[in-house]
């Protein structure tokens, strides 16, 4: 088994002063790369901000014989956090984008702040960050990103519209990137964690905050940052030592005849084809997708 290193390549990790960010810097780290350890250092809502969050996990690093450097920065001054790996290490091969926020409230309470800090920070964050880098990647016609969605976005979660919008919003932007970014090979995937840190200790219970540990979440991350590496587009399901990818699955579906047109009733009167999943279908492209929209063209 050749092992996974990342010699002479430059990672960014964001919100890596604690958590699962800190676990995947402290890994890359390990193994050869040089990090920007990037962290705002505010509190999990997103408030306030130090330097101390980044510089301790950067110090491990450099105790553990690795290289880091910290940045402050927020995410939604992705530019900076990219220019601070070409200033330091010359080039840029790897962003995880990690940071984020909770503002959790049942949908009711929610305020429009709520609903914008979440987006700023997780989904423009990210798109900051990976938009300043992307330009060196084509360039050099390599490079890695991951995306940090939620399992509240796959499933929704009680109180967390906002996150919610913004986990999945980052897998759908991952998805074209992914597209986008193949003939460079920069591939481009997405996992849902989950971990005990910061943000999970107030709604999970403490031992169970224990034993998730975030270093059963990066190993996962590392082989799909690997150069040899070649999966792109995925999302995965990681945490407690487990992990999976998931796929869409869409019923086989009902292609009404064209020629006597459609009603309600008649969708009412197909529904249990419509919504059965037996023999059901897993279309990987927009295209694959359309296609029997466009068979049933024919259809009349
Ligand atoms: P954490 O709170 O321990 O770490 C997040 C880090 O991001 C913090 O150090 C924080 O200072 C930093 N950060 C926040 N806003 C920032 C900004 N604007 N710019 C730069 N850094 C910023 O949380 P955790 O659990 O490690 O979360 C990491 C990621 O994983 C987040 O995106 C979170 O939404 C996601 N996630 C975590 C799950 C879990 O079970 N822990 C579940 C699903 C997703």
């Amino acid at each position: 088994m050749t092992s996974v290193r990342f010699d002479e390549r430059v990672v960014i990790v964001t919100g890596a002063g604690n958590g699962l960010g800190k676990s995947h810097a402290l890994e890359f780290a390990r193994r050869g790369a040089k990090v920007v350890v990037n962290d705002l250092g505010g509190s999990a809502f997103g408030d306030g901000a130090s330097k101390s969050a980044a510089d301790l996990v950067v110090d491990e690093i450099i105790a553990a014989g690795g290289e880091a450097v910290a940045n402050y920065d927020s995410v939604t001054d992705g530019e900076k956090i990219v220019q601070s790996a070409l200033d330091n290490f010359g080039r840029i091969d790897v962003v995880i984008n990690n940071a984020g926020i909770l503002r959790d409230k049942s949908f009711i309470k929610m305020t429009e702040d709520d609903w914008d800090l979440v987006y700023q920070v997780h989904v423009k964050g990210a798109f900051k960050v990976s938009h300043a880098a992307w330009p060196y990647m084509r360039e050099a016609e390599y490079g890695r990103l991951i995306f940090t969605a939620s399992a509240a976005g796959i499933y929704g979660n009680f109180g967390q519209a906002n996150y919610s919008m913004a986990k999945l919003g980052l897998h759908g932007l991952s998805q074209t990137l992914a597209i986008e970014g193949k003939k460079a090979n920069i591939l481009v995937n997405t996992i849902a964690p989950i971990a005990g840190s910061r943000l999970t200790e107030t709604i999970l219970p403490p031992p169970l905050v224990e034993q998730l540990k975030p270093e059963f979440v990066t190993p996962l991350v590392v082989k799909l940052c690997d150069e040899n590496s070649h999966d792109t587009g995925g999302l995965y399901e990681v945490g407690a030592g487990w992990m999976g990818q998931l796929r869409w699955e869409r019923s086989k579906g009902v292609g009404f005849n064209l020629g006597n047109g459609i009603s309600a009733e008649d969708v009412n009167d197909n529904w249990a084809a419509i919504t059965g999943f037996d023999n059901a279908d897993h279309p990987r492209s927009g295209q694959e997708a359309m296609m029997a929209m466009m068979q049933n063209l024919q259809n009349r």
